[in-house]
């Protein structure tokens, strides 16, 4: 099959979407992008600049700067996953301009990637970025298993974070992710959700390598 494939992955924070899609680029040998880490670029080089939030054409200069030096391997940075610099991010996803210049980047990946596919997860990916993917899935989980997930991940960094704050500051994320304006968090009317609340990542693989194999056939 010489069609390249394109899987979108869409859903909230700690709901296993980054787990599955690295997993499954690695299986399938197709090429994978963390579209949330291309957010957290932006946001992570802001607090490095001292930029403030509300500075939105510092925010957008920044952006469009970020988009012409821009080197996939820059979003492997293990310091783009603090929750400091994943508030912010949701904060300046909202922002049009940004969302706008971002949109050429992942476009770019997913039509002219070299493997024999792309995956990217984020939260507009089936919606807006890739209306036309092949395959689309919309991972999700209960608020409270994946603030329990998160708190476990940082306690077991060593990173002081009660159930109860990791809650909070989910619920905020989710709701500006879920109610913004311009491309809001949201499954594709062709998407394929999947909750993650009591299945571990393997049930997940295998739900999702017998949907892939079955669009697969038909195409
Ligand atoms: O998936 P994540 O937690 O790394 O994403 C961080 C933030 O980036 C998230 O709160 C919303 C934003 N984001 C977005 O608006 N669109 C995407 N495609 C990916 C992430």
């Amino acid at each position: 099959m010489d069609k390249k494939i394109i899987i979108a992955i869409d859903g909230p924070s700690a709901s296993g979407k980054g787990t599955l899609g690295r997993n499954l680029a690695k299986k399938l040998g197709y090429d994978y992008m963390d579209t949330g880490a291309l957010y957290r670029l932006i946001a992570k080089t802001m607090i490095d600049k001292g930029i403030d939030e509300k500075d939105t054409d510092k925010i957008i200069e920044l952006a469009t700067n970020i988009k012409n030096s821009f080197n996939i391997s820059q979003l492997s940075n293990p310091e783009l996953k603090t929750d400091t610099v994943g508030i912010l991010t949701s904060k300046i996803s909202v922002i049009p301009e940004v969302r706008n210049i971002l949109t050429d980047i992942q476009s770019n990946f997913a039509n002219h990637n070299t493997a024999k596919g792309a995956i990217l997860d984020g939260r507009d990916i089936g919606t807006v970025i890739c209306p036309h993917a092949d395959i689309k899935l919309f991972i999700t989980a209960t608020t409270e298993t994946r603030a329990a997930r998160r708190t476990k991940e940082l306690n077991e960094k060593n990173i002081s974070a009660s159930y109860e704050d990791v809650l909070k500051e989910m619920q905020e994320r989710d709701k500006r992710d879920a109610n913004r304006d311009i491309s809001p968090m949201k499954p594709a009317h062709d998407a394929y959700i999947i909750n993650t609340s009591y299945i571990d990542e393997n049930e997940v693989m295998k739900k999702v390598l017998a949907v892939i194999g079955n669009k697969l056939s038909k195409i």
